[in-house]
C-alpha cells in the first residue's frame, strides 16, 4: 500500500516535470495567429515552397533554423516592436503560441 502510494506520487512528479519541460505555447494556434497577422510579410507554411512574400522579412522554417535561436531569443525579440513596424503588438498568449509554432519548424538534430 504505502510503496503503491509513492509509487503514484513518483507518477505524479514526473509527469509534471515533463509538462514543465515542454515548450510554451501551443504551435497549432500559433500558426493560425501566424497565418492571420504574419503571413503577409513573413513565410509561415511548413511547405519547402512557401517563401516570404515580403523579401525582407525572413522565412519563418529561416529563423527557426538560425544558429542559436531558442524559444527564449524569440519571446525578447517579440517583446520589442518590429523594426519595420513599431505598431505589431503580439497579446502575450498569442506571442507564446506563435513561437511555439516557429520553434516547431526547426529541422530535427541530423
Ligand atoms: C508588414 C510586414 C511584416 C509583418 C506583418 C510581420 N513581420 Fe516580422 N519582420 C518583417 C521584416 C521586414 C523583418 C526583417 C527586418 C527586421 O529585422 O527589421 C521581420 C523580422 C522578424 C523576426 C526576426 C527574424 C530574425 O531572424 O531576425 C521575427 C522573429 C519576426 N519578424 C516575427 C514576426 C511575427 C511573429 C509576426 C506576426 C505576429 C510578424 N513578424 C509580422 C516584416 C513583418
Amino acid at each position: 500500500m504505502r510503496i503503491a502510494t509513492l509509487f503514484a506520487a513518483l507518477a505524479a512528479y514526473a509527469v509534471s516535470g515533463a509538462a514543465q519541460a515542454q515548450q510554451i505555447g501551443n504551435a497549432v494556434e500559433g500558426l493560425a495567429y501566424a497565418r492571420a497577422h504574419c503571413g503577409e510579410c513573413h513565410g509561415v507554411e511548413r511547405s519547402k515552397d512557401d517563401f516570404s512574400p515580403n523579401s525582407d522579412a525572413p522565412d519563418f522554417s529561416v529563423v527557426a533554423n538560425t544558429p542559436g535561436m531558442t524559444e527564449r531569443a524569440l519571446v525578447v525579440w517579440l517583446q520589442t516592436s518590429h523594426p519595420t513596424m513599431p505598431n505589431l503588438i503580439i497579446p502575450p498568449e498569442a506571442r507564446d503560441n506563435v513561437v511555439a509554432d516557429i520553434m516547431s519548424l526547426k529541422a530535427p538534430k541530423p
